[in-house]
């Protein structure tokens, strides 16, 4: 797909098809880049965007929506702030439903486009996902992100992960216990230093304000985990890559992810957010199955075309 993500050429294997992207929960990266991996793939896409825009604003039920909307809609892309609720909206879909975020449960794309990531930042440094030592910091309780990615790392052999969180915001026991069943060995820290110092990936996460009862819930845990590039230096070992599923929360009194480290190589997550475009084009050309139709049908652009990757 990456010809395609860098317009170096196009294909229009979709063309007639209409993705239906619906997302009641705001979002910059998983709307816009399933809605360009679809315009990439040649297809049209409608967006809902807002409950308040939607008739599950006057009472309609995700079974009626999904009747209505799957009949207009070749695949459907939903976000909602209920966990659940996808797999209920789904259940009634005439059409293909992937979820793009339910509440603090799944976030299944995002997973699938960290573990690309890990898996080219890793082979670079010449080792695989097997083996791999990973440290997920910030929000484990309620970042969905780090959900999916746990689930899917865990079918990979003998990962170390380290899980470092205030008590309070720790990986719900459901996903440790997972972890550990499926063979790999779990530490949990309350120390940021402490739980970086041996990583190979450090996965980076904000405090999921949204899913606090209320804003002064969520103040006291802002900050209590800030990467800056000195700490790095410090307590990192060299090629030590950074990820975070963004947005990073970027205000003062939180700020887990440093601007100063904007240069260092090491830094991912722009490079994870370039990904989302491949990964979800893959995703739909497998779910409509037009994987081998793509290649026959590109062609060269024919304007200027800026180096993205
Ligand atoms: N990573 C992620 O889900 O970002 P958005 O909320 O911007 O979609």
């Amino acid at each position: 797909m990456q010809p395609f993500a860098n317009r170096e050429c196009v294909t229009r294997v979709l063309e007639g098809a209409i993705l239906g992207n619906m997302f009641f929960e705001p979002s910059t990266r998983t709307r816009v880049s399933f809605g360009c991996a679809w315009n990439l793939l040649g297809g049209e896409v409608r967006e809902t965007a807002e409950i308040k825009t939607s008739a599950i604003a006057k009472g309609e039920s995700f079974y009626d929506t999904a009747r209505v909307l799957s009949g207009y809609s070749d695949v459907i892309v939903m976000r909602h702030q209920t966990e659940g609720s996808v797999e209920e909206f789904a259940s009634a879909s005439r059409v293909p439903v992937i979820n793009g975020g339910d509440g603090s449960n799944e976030h299944p794309s995002q997973a699938l486009l960290d573990l690309y990531t890990i898996r080219k930042e890793v082979s670079d440094l010449g080792k695989g996902v097997d083996n791999l030592r990973i440290a997920l910091i910030g929000d484990l309780r309620f970042g969905r992100a780090v959900h999916s990615l746990c689930r899917l790392l865990s079918l990979y052999d003998s990962v170390h992960f380290t899980l470092v969180s205030p008590p309070e915001l720790s990986l719900g026991e459901e996903y440790v216990k997972a972890i550990q069943e499926a063979g790999h060995e779990v530490v949990e820290s309350t120390d940021l230093h402490d739980g970086i110092s041996h990583a190979d990936i450090l996965y980076v996460t904000r405090t999921q304000e949204e899913r606090f009862p209320n804003q002064k819930e969520a103040e006291k845990y802002k900050g209590l985990f800030r990467l800056n590039q000195s700490i790095y230096t410090e307590y990192c070992e060299p090629n030590t890559v950074i990820m975070h599923p963004l947005p990073r929360d970027s205000r003062g009194n939180a700020n887990e992810l440093d601007n100063d480290l904007n240069e260092n190589p090491n830094l991912a997550i722009f490079r994870q957010t370039d990904n989302g475009v491949l990964i979800r084009m893959a995703l739909f050309s497998l779910i409509l199955d037009v994987a081998d139709n793509i290649q026959e049908s590109a062609k060269d652009v024919g304007w200027y075309t800026a180096k993205r990757f």
